[in-house]
């Protein structure tokens, strides 16, 4: 399978931190080769220029929000954009300007400020986007999440309207935290997070990687590690296979892990509201332990009661540990959890892009593994009952296979062998086994 708009290196927007070192070198995160480029990205020599040509490209600036325009991205070539935010400059003259922009074919993630350089003014649509709207969808809420916001912030109001998504959008628009430092790493972020107001002036932040408290510099942090005594994630470590480990951590009994992990988590998921609330929720932390410790790798985070038959709230891999997979892992896991709750699953919506692709991968391999195997004629609650799938996502990934058909008023599954091994083959790799054998877990009871 191709790559989607995600960096492509093999650090993913990452890089590893030398050994004891306070100097920074910024980390381009090489966002070259991404397959499925858009037709319109051209290479460009721009004209020698002429006065009447100056003169009327400074009559366009500052470039106001809302502005589409051609930006020079880091593969050199041109993309369209739109102008979302823009600052003056630190250091530049009073009417000069540092704009931030949204590759309008490519993922939120990818939104950056650029210099005026970037831009080629010869591109610019004079028509003025009057808001900012592109992507109210974005922030579609799942009823779940807004019953959440209803609960926690908004009393008394059954739904959110569209002016207060909008309000939502303009506040979270520009990513706050550009960087974070996390046990070997340095990573990218991708979007905003509601950090708490102290930290509205920082660019980067340091995570303790065990308990993910955060600080704003980096002497902080030497002198926290020095003091820290953890060496994993709080909670039960319920899995254990080679060096990776699983911990269950119960957002009651650990808040501010719960919420300091949100926070974390929130720089890579768009989708997601960020609840104060992590009482309700058991978090699932994926790691790779050496004689260091247990390091996060990834998380999913689980409702302990879930009316919608959700059984994962939020996944993640971060980003260094990306496309290894660990996200079928942990997407593998959570259905073994509701085998042993005796329920079937399905992740909370919206699904975000590599969300989306991560389950239709998963439910592919799944299924379609039994139908290679099975005899005979065998129905979509007989394979509810074998892998805690959800009914209704395994009659879409079936129908996406056009595996299915309607006959006399019934779903019919059709498997020729042949076209099961061409979707098998299409949905890659297998990742990570669970080894269910090292599963030593028991569902949730209230407690008292
Ligand atoms: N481009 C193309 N396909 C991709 C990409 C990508 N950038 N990333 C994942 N996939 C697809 C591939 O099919 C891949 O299998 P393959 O590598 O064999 O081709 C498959 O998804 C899963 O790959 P993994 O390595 O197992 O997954 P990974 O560890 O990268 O984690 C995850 C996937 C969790 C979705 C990760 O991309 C992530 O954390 N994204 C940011 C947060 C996010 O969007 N989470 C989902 C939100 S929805 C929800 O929480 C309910
Ligand atoms: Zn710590």
């Amino acid at each position: 399978m191709g790559s989607i708009d995600t960096p492509k290196n093999p650090e993913n927007g990452s890089r590893t931190l030398p050994p004891a070192t306070d100097a920074y070198a910024t980390y381009d995160g090489d966002k070259n080769g991404i397959d499925g480029m858009p037709a319109r990205a051209t290479e460009m020599t721009l004209p020698v220029e002429s006065e009447a040509i100056k003169k009327r490209r400074a009559s366009m600036l500052p470039l106001e929000v809302g502005t589409r325009v051609l930006c020079r991205w880091r593969d050199c070539k041109y993309h369209p954009v739109k102008v979302i935010e823009r600052r003056k400059m630190q250091f530049g003259g009073s009417n000069e300007y540092e704009y931030y922009v949204h590759y309008t074919e490519f993922n939120r993630r990818l939104d950056e400020w650029v210099k005026l350089e970037q831009l080629d003014l010869d591109s610019v649509e004079t028509v003025v986007d009057e808001k900012v709207e592109d992507k109210v969808t974005s922030l579609k809420m799942t009823r779940h999440q807004k019953r959440k916001i209803d609960e926690t912030h908004v009393e008394g109001h059954e739904e959110l309207d569209a002016a207060s998504l909008r309000e939502h959008e303009e506040f979270t628009k520009v990513k706050n935290i550009a960087t974070i430092e996390l046990g070997r790493y340095e990573i990218e972020t991708w979007y905003f997070s509601p950090f708490p107001p102290e930290y509205n002036d920082c660019l980067r932040l340091y995570f303790c990687e065990f308990c993910l408290n955060f600080m704003k510099r980096k002497e902080q942090l030497q002198r926290h590690m020095k003091k820290c005594d953890l060496k994993h994630p709080p909670g039960d470590e319920i899995y254990r296979s080679g060096t990776l480990s699983m911990f269950e951590v119960d957002g009651k009994k650990n808040k501010v892990y719960g919420q300091n992990l949100c926070y974390l988590a929130k720089l890579f998921l768009d989708h997601k509201t960020l609840y104060y609330d992590v009482d309700l929720f058991l978090f699932y932390i994926l790691c790779e332990c050496d004689d260091r410790g247990c390091h996060m790798v990834g998380y999913f985070s689980k409702e302990k009661h879930s009316e919608e038959s959700y059984n994962l709230a939020c996944i993640l891999t971060l980003p260094p540990y990306q496309r290894k997979g660990y996200g079928k892992f942990l997407i593998a896991f959570s259905y073994e959890l509701s085998k042993k709750e005796s329920k079937v699953g399905t992740p909370e919506r919206p699904l975000s892009d590599l969300g989306l692709l991560s389950y239709r991968g998963y439910w592919t391999r799944v299924l379609l593994d039994i139908l290679k195997r099975h005899k005979g004629n065998i129905s979509i609650k007989e394979l509810s009952d074998m892998t805690a799938i959800k009914a209704e996502d395994i009659l879409t990934t079936l129908q996406t296979l056009e595996l299915i058909q309607y006959r006399k008023g019934q779903h019919v599954i059709c498997a020729d062998p042949k076209v099961l091994d061409r979707h098998l083959k299409a949905a890659g790799r297998g990742g990570l086994e669970v080894d269910v054998s090292k599963l030593i877990w028991t569902p949730y009871k209230e407690q008292g």
